[in-house]
């Protein structure tokens, strides 16, 4: 019986594979998500009675357990893995009991229990198998594996004795059930400056260089987010994002005397006679010329009031970006690259899209392979280095450490494994460099023709959604191995006198990264400092943002700066961005920077204007926006100095809300998203927020501490 209802759910789930585009479509997501919708009583109603009686049994103690919600949650996991040890043929019902135990402490919704644990991998909507292989039957119903899931191979693994490790699992998979606890201090804890030599009196000092030989070019692009399963014409205002795919809905359904066009002008208000956008087919040829095809008339077949905002064939605010956006993007860089002559280029990462439903390993891959393809054939010969991003992972946000031996449907290596034979192909890696990239979960140490060494990491080490992270959390300072290798190839690079740049997609300020990692790595970045570490790159966060490190973040004077870090606003326009990039320039022997320039288009011209490309447009120097006097030193670098004086002093000035609300318009591209920084004569919550708190912290407690409700 069991296996029959099994098999009928695995039979819906595995048609989304006969479809051409990688992922489901709407038809088949509506079924899967109807079932998903009503998943728990169906499993229920046909498990035997005495595997009912097992959970029921439980069921009772765990709801009879009368604790804080803290404790609850501690409580919960510790049950679990107590039956986890005494029944482990029973494994598959101890996912299911925790699963049951959540709808029910949910008064039933079941839709509470999303993306904790329980018995999915990370996300309960993921029904995909991680194989795609189901003949082997009944224990497997898409991703949803009884016997063998993430959840149980990491409750399998953490110590439950351990009440810090528990708290902060509590914290951030437990709905905030604990408190998150007060970041132990990293040197008591783990006794870090043991990892490398004492720091000498010359490396207090940054290098004797001139700052002002050569300069040359380095792109930065980074959370492409290519949306494969865009389609103009789907909803673009759509109630639960990313929109613009066929299964996309507003729940407010247009009113009969709704005509669309209202809400282009809603983004176009001064335009008076709007060319609609409607141009399913445009493409970019193999020649990168732009082919806009045939106009389909949605008003006439469809009527004007069809959907609330259709989409355009170059993307939306609440979207991802479609294939052709992103080759707009890329076009845009190669023709500054034409002048510009890009070295290299640095990618942080975010290539999959948002679309958690059609989450397959196919899709994910398939989004991959297209968006690093692409980079290739606009970039030609120009090495791309890139960090691998949360999402750019199946199951989401996962990465297990290798000595924890884990295989199949926990094993994340398949993907970093195809990754790494996707840039070697890309001739951005040599052949050689192969077994250390899959030894770094795709991190690297690539040395430039010109003697700089670029690390990248893989930012999933220290992401608060990976599951595997909190095995051990307080006790194991370095799972991945990841801190000893980013150490010796700087313990390597300061013998040597060679500068050092780091990326990853995750910034260690981010609400995402977990504080113990985050202030690791802050202790590693002021051992290294400003002797070796030069900069510091990352993505996620779709703004166009800067964080100073200070000794002491409480004071924030001048002196106490070490150094600072560099956040890349995003290509995707998701939400209410301006797809954006920029470039650098930089001195050749200190491998300082010495100006950014940013690029962005204006996307919603693109709504009105009969379906031409995007223009795209230089947005602003960092020297001639933030110092338009020209008071900094012409050969000094945009070091931490410079972000501290010109950047961080105005956001600190409450009353200074004409440079905050500039610093939003940046960090949005001129977006929709761009804040109202204005509460009276002072800055507002929000803007001091996105500005003061991102740009004067480092440390992602601080960050959180900062916060104002
Ligand atoms: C429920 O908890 C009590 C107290 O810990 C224990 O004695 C009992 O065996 C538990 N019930 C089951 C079915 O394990
Ligand atoms: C918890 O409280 C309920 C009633 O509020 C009671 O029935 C139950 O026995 C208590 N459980 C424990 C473990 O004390
Ligand atoms: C639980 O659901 C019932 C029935 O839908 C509802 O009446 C009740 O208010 C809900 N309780 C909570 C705490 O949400
Ligand atoms: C588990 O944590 C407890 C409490 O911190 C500790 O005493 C014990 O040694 C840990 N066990 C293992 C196997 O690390
Ligand atoms: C840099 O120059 C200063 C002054 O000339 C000197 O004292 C210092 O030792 C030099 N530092 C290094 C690392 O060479
Ligand atoms: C909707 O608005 C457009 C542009 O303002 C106009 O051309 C069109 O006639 C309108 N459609 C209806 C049905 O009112
Ligand atoms: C999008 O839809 C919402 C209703 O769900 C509406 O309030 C909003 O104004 C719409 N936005 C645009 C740009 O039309
Ligand atoms: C696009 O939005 C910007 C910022 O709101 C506005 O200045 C510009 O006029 C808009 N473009 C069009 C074509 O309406
Ligand atoms: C639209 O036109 C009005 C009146 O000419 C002008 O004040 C306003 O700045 C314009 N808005 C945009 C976004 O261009
Ligand atoms: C993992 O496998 C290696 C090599 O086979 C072995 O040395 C190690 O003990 C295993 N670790 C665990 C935790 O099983
Ligand atoms: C930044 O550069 C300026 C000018 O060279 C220098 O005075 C300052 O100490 C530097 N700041 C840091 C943190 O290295
Ligand atoms: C703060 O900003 C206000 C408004 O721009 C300005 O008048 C004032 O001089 C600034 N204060 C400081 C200390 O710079």
């Amino acid at each position: 019986m069991l296996s029959s209802f099994l098999f009928l759910l695995i039979s819906v789930v595995s048609l989304a594979y006969s479809h051409t585009v990688p992922g489901l479509d709407s038809l088949q997501i509506q079924s899967k998500l109807s079932k998903r919708a009503n998943l728990v009583d169906p499993i229920f109603n046909i498990l035997p009675d005495d595997e009912i009686d097992f959970i029921n049994s439980h069921l009772t103690n765990l709801t009879n357990f009368n604790g804080s919600k803290c404790d609850s949650c501690k409580n919960r996991i510790r049950y679990g893995r107590s039956l986890l040890d005494e029944y482990p043929d029973k494994s598959h019902l101890v996912s299911l009991l925790l699963f049951k135990y959540c709808v029910v402490s949910h008064n039933n919704t079941e839709s509470k229990c999303d993306n904790i644990d329980f018995f999915v991998t990370t996300d309960s909507k993921n029904y995909q198998d991680f194989s795609g292989d189901y003949s082997s039957g009944v224990e497997q119903v898409g991703a949803v594996n009884f016997y063998d899931n993430d959840f149980l191979q990491v409750l399998k693994r953490l110590n439950v004795s351990n009440d810090l490790d528990l708290d902060y699992y509590c914290y951030y998979k437990g709905s905030s059930a604990c408190k998150l606890p007060d970041t132990p201090d990293v040197e008591e804890l783990f006794g870090i400056s043991q990892w490398w030599p004492e720091k000498q009196p010359q490396y207090y000092f940054p290098p004797n260089y001139t700052n002002n030989s050569e300069v040359f070019n380095v792109l930065h692009l980074t959370d492409i987010h290519i949306q494969l399963r865009y389609e103009v014409g789907t909803e673009g205002n759509c109630t639960s994002t990313p929109c613009a795919v066929p299964e996309s809905v507003n729940q407010v359904l247009p009113g009969k005397d709704y005509n669309f066009t209202d809400s282009y002008k809603v983004f176009a208000p001064n335009v008076t006679d709007i060319e609609l956008s409607f141009y399913p087919d445009a493409h970019y040829d193999e020649n990168n010329q732009y082919v806009k095809g045939d106009y389909y008339d949605y008003p006439k077949y469809r009527g004007w009031n069809f959907k609330n905002s259709p989409a355009t064939p170059f993307g939306g605010y609440l979207a991802d970006a479609p294939e052709i956006l992103m080759n707009s993007s890329l076009l845009n860089m190669a023709a500054v690259h034409k002048e510009k002559n890009f070295e290299f280029a640095i990618f942080t990462g975010d290539v999959v899209d948002h679309i958690y439903d059609s989450c397959t390993p196919e899709y994910t891959k398939a989004e991959e392979v297209k968006a690093f393809s692409a980079m290739k054939h606009f970039f030609g010969n120009i090495p791309v280095l890139p960090a691998l991003g949360n999402h750019d992972s199946f199951p989401y946000g996962q990465l297990a450490p290798t000595q924890y031996n884990t295989t199949g449907n926990s094993s994340y290596t398949w993907n970093e494994d195809e990754m790494v034979d996707l840039w070697i192909n890309n001739e951005w890696f040599e052949e050689k460099s192969r077994e250390d990239l899959k030894s770094h979960y795709a991190g690297f140490s690539y040395v430039t023709n010109r003697g700089l060494k670029v690390i990248g990491l893989n930012s999933n080490a220290y992401y608060q959604k990976n599951l595997w992270t909190y095995i051990d959390h307080t006790t194991n300072p370095d799972p991945f191995g990841q801190w000893e290798f980013l150490v010796n190839e700087l313990v390597e690079s300061e013998k040597n006198g060679q500068r050092v740049w780091i990326m990853a997609h995750i910034p260690v300020t981010d609400a995402d990264t977990l504080p113990i990692n985050s202030r690791i790595f802050g202790k590693i970045v002021e051992r290294f400092s400003p002797y070796t570490i030069a900069n510091i790159f990352y993505g996620h966060t779709h703004q166009d943002q800067f964080h100073v490190l200070y000794s002491s973040n409480s004071s924030q004077e001048a002196e106490d700066i070490i150094n600072m870090s560099w956040v890349l606003q995003s290509i995707t326009p998701l939400s209410n961005y301006n797809p954006s990039w920029r470039y650098y320039e930089v001195e050749n022997e200190s491998f300082n920077i010495m100006n950014s320039y940013n690029y962005y288009t204006q996307l919603n011209e693109t709504f009105v204007n009969g379906g031409a490309e995007p223009s795209w447009r230089f947005e602003y120097s960092a020297r001639d926006l933030y110092d338009p006097e020209g008071t900094w030193p012409e050969d000094a670098p945009l070091n931490a100095t410079f972000w501290h004086t010109y950047v961080l002093t105005p956001i600190k000035n409450e009353t200074n809300i004409e440079f905050n609300h500039l610093f939003s318009q940046m960090q949005y591209r001129y977006g929709p998203g761009v804040l109202d920084c204005k509460n009276g004569s002072v800055v507002s919550d929000d803007c001091y927020n996105d500005n003061y708190c991102v740009v004067g912290s480092f440390y992602s407690d601080d960050y959180q501490k900062c916060l104002r409700d």
